[in-house]
């Protein structure tokens, strides 16, 4: 079951960008079109927290895509932190296990309530999308397969309170089937049709991948390298509105 959210709150721009001023530019550009901004290692590494402080001031939401993995206690205060930033979801990986992701969840829900802000969305990463079958087996020594460990791992995540996962397009409708309610899915990998495909493998148009049960969708270098960025956005929601579920 998918939640309900507005086509244009459902998409989140990547801003995969060098400088704090290219980032702040391009919200400055698509705010009135895009409710959402991805900010990752290359821009917070650079620019710290200041740069998440600079983008919400500008009226917009922030997914905080730091993917945090340490002992519970660390996570935990990281976690805090990140909400006491004004972030809307931020991300841990599930491989930190249940104690750790009970601590991230945990310390986000009581440091929204002790500062009356609005509670974030928690999700947990499973299994990055840049491993496969073999590296899971040759490297980690997991010997099931992906798909079942993303599966188990996602069950774990929500019985750990998360409020949902990252997963690749690939893994949407296996997931629908595997996790409760109305777990959050936010799936990067989406590729309009009009756009090429970078060096993402296995895509999803926006329209497949909300229909097939994503929540959100991450998109980066198709409105990124557009000539009209604004009107690449507003195809993009176009085409979520189209496919609504
Ligand atoms: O430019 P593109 O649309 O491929 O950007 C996708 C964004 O989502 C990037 O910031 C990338 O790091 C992120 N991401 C991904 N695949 C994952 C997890 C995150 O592409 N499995």
């Amino acid at each position: 079951m998918t939640i309900s959210i507005a086509p244009k709150d459902r998409l989140i721009i990547a801003l995969d960008l060098e400088s704090d001023r290219e980032a702040l530019a391009l919200v400055e550009e698509l705010r009135g079109v895009v409710g959402m901004f991805k900010v990752g290692h290359q821009l917070f590494t650079a620019y710290g927290p200041d740069i998440v402080r600079r983008i919400i001031e500008k009226g917009v939401r922030v997914f905080l895509d730091l993917k945090y993995h340490d002992i519970p206690n660390t996570v935990a205060t990281a976690s805090a932190e990140a909400v006491k930033l004004g972030v809307s979801i931020f991300n841990v990986h599930a491989l930190g296990g249940m104690d750790m992701m009970k601590a991230a969840a945990g310390a986000a829900r009581e440091t929204a309530d002790k500062q009356g802000l609005q509670r974030p969305l928690v999700l947990a990463v499973t299994i990055l999308t840049s491993m496969d079958d073999l590296a899971l087996r040759r490297d980690l020594k997991i010997n099931r397969s992906l798909r079942r460990e993303v599966s188990h791992l996602a069950k774990l995540a929500q019985r750990a309170g998360m409020s949902g996962v990252v997963a690749s397009p690939q893994e949407i409708k296996m997931l629908r089937k595997s996790v409760r309610g109305s777990f959050v899915i936010l799936t990067p990998g989406v590729r309009p049709t009009w756009a090429g495909k970078d060096d993402q493998k296995r895509v999803m148009t926006p329209g497949e991948a909300t229909s097939c049960g994503a929540d959100y969708i991450v998109i980066g270098r198709p409105v990124l390298k557009a000539a009209d960025r604004q009107a690449a956005v507003e195809k993009i929601v176009g085409e979520i509105e189209q496919h609504a579920c």
